[in-house]
Formats: C-alpha cells, structure tokens, sequence
C-alpha cells in the first residue's frame, strides 16, 4: 500500500432538478461554487478509502483553466430547472479535472487487486480485462486469478476465456469450476464439490503474485456472497479474502438507477474493514441520460475509470488499444481529466 489518493477535492451534493436539454458535449453549463458537505460516508469521503481521520475542511477547488461559455449563453428558459443540477455535476467533474499530483504521490495499483462489483453482470469481467490490458500496455507482468466460476453448465465463455480474449493475458487462472450458476458455496454444496478453502485461494494468489507486478483477482457476484468454506468450516467472503491478503479493491458498479445505494453500501462495508477501495462504471450507455449524468456527479470522487458500453463486444485489438483510456494513471492509463472525458463520453 502507498500513500492516500490526495485529498483537496470536495464534495457537492446533488439536487433534485431536471436535467439540461440540448447541449453539445456533456450539456453542462459552467460550474457555481458548490456548497460544502460535511457528512462523512462513503460516497461522500474523498480522501481515501480508509475510514476519514481528519476532520480539516476540504479545499476549496482552484480555478478552470480553460475558459467556458457564460452560462446565460448555453441555458434556454427550458432548461432553467436543470441548472442547479447541471451546474454541480459540472463543478464535481471539474474538480476532478485539476492536475494529478505526480505520480509518486498518487496511490499505486499493484500487486494484488481484487475485483468485485455492486452486483453480478455489472462488468466485472470485461473491467478486469481492461485493467489487465492497460497494465500489460504500461509493460507490466500481469496474472488473472477467478477463484470460483460458476454456472459452467450454462455453455456462456468463462470469465476466464473473455479476459484471455480480450486482454491476451497469458496467465489467467481459473481455481475452481461449479456447474450451476449459484454463488461459488452453494454451487459446491449443489454439485458434491469441494468448496473454496480460504488458504488455498491465499497461497495461489501470493504465488502468482511472486511472479507478476499485478495480479487481479477477479470475484464471484458481489462483495459479500459466500464464496467457500474456511478451514474452521465458516463460510467466507471476497471481503474476508480483501482482508487476509491486505489488498485494495476495484468496485464495479452500474451507471443507473439504483447505483449510488449499491455502491455505497459495498464501499462502507470495505471501508469499515479498513480495505482502501476505488469504482469503476462498467458499462457507460452511448447515450447518457439524466439518471447518469446525477450518477457521476456523485460516484466521479470515488472512480478510477469507466468503460464504454459496448467494451466487452470490441474486437480485442481494438479493446486493448482502447482499455488505458477507461483507467486513470494509477491504474496504468491515461485517463486524467474527468471533464475532457465527459465531453468525450456524452
Ligand atoms: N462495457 C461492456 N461492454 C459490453 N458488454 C458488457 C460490458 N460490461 C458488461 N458487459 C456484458 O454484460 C454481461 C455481464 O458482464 P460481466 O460478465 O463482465 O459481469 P460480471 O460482473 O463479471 O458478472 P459475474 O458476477 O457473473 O462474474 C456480459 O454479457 C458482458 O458481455
Ligand atoms: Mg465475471
């Protein structure tokens, strides 16, 4: 583990508003200075996903450097409602926008990563395949570890397969196959199989991990499922596996409706185990609406890339060419300006 992410950024809430209409690129008029929030949650703590320790005032965000179009000249009287809304996501994304420290600074994913996300089929395994790729890019040795697959008798690629299609990674592991599409445990128990043992899973890891500079180890479902059983004969989590191995954690989360309770219940239940935790947004639609944009407002703090919609059917030339630019700089990309990024992405 390095040093904490930097801190300095705030945080503004979200109102409830319509969105902007009819605008180019993101449609967001410029940025009013948002008011300070003071609560301390998950979604709302930017200093680092380790439980906050100070309680010093956020920073206030230094000036655009480029100048915007003055807001009167990009709102129409329909959308007035929007502005509030509008204006705060702007200033979210613009305070992510300012230059990253360097790069000794930033905190490092590395060694092993563990990948879990808000819900299953919420990207996971197309994320860690773009984190792979964009690592391997970087000239990283790079490892994918999937404990327990399951649902092997649906005939669907494993996860295993679709990260070795689209990353190229050559070692990618598979530690346990289940044939029904049950949570790793209850996949075991239905099929007369040996469940996960915790330490089995601990001692593959750390032995990729003594040949590789990454090693992403890429989870079932999501943060809490049961994923086996302990040597003790309780059952464990990808949680308690974040724990044993001291590692950080990707969360993988939805870019709608139901996403900022998901995520942040799977980020306070890391951030409570003392796991130093990041987000990534799977799948962001081509055609972003209200929904997304009021949710990247609110997630844009926490993340540390997002992939396009549609990553997962790219040809994999194009997709690895493509991953370093869904992940920020501390995850082996380039992704370094939210706002450049959401001109881009809307
Ligand atoms: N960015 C994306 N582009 C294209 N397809 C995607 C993208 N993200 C997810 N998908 C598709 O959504 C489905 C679920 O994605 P994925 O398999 O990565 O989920 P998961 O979180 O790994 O699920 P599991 O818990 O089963 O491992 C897959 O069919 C995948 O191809
Ligand atoms: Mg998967």
């Amino acid at each position: 583990m390095t040093a904490d992410p930097p801190s300095g950024s705030y945080y503004s809430g979200i109102s409830v508003a319509p969105p902007p209409r009819s605008r180019g690129g993101h449609g967001l008029p410029l940025a009013t200075p948002p008011r300070k929030r003071t609560l301390v949650d998950p979604l709302h703590a930017h200093g680092g996903g380790r439980p906050p320790v100070s309680t010093a005032p956020p920073a206030e965000p230094e000036p655009l450097e480029k100048p915007v179009e003055p807001v009167e000249e990009r709102l129409t009287e329909a959308d007035v409602d929007g502005e509030a809304l509008a204006a705060e996501i702007d200033t979210e994304l613009a305070a992510q926008a300012q230059p990253l420290p360097s790069r000794s600074e930033q905190h490092e994913w590395h060694g092993v990563v563990l990948v879990t996300g808000t819900d299953t089929e919420v990207g996971k395994t197309i994320t860690t395949a773009a984190m792979a790729a964009a690592a391997q890019s970087a000239g990283l040795r790079v490892a994918v570890i999937k404990p327990g697959q399951t649902g092997t008798n649906t005939g669907a690629p494993t996860d295993a397969e679709v990260i070795s299609r689209l990353a190229g990674t050559e070692t990618v592991r598979t530690l346990a196959e289940y044939p029904e599409p049950l949570a790793p445990l209850a996949a075991a128990k239905v099929a007369g199989l040996p469940p996960l043992d915790l330490s089995d899973v601990v001692d593959a890891i750390r032995a990729e991990a003594g040949k590789h500079d990454l090693v992403l180890v890429e989870g079932a479902g999501g943060l809490l499922v049961p994923m086996g059983l302990r040597a003790s004969g309780e059952p464990w989590t990808f949680a308690d596996l974040a724990t044993t191995l001291g590692a950080d954690v990707i969360v993988v989360a939805r870019a709608g409706l139901g996403t900022l309770n998901h995520t942040s219940l799977t980020l306070e239940a890391l951030h409570r185990r003392g796991v130093y935790a990041r987000v990534i947004l799977g799948a962001w639609p081509a055609e972003p609406e209200l929904v997304h944009w009021a949710n990247l407002g609110d997630l844009v703090p926490h993340m540390v890339g997002a992939l396009p919609s549609g990553a997962g059917s790219m040809d994999p030339g194009v997709f690895r060419r493509s991953a370093p630019g869904w992940l920020t700089p501390a995850l082996h990309g380039v992704l370094d300006n939210w706002r450049v990024w959401a001109e881009e992405a809307g």
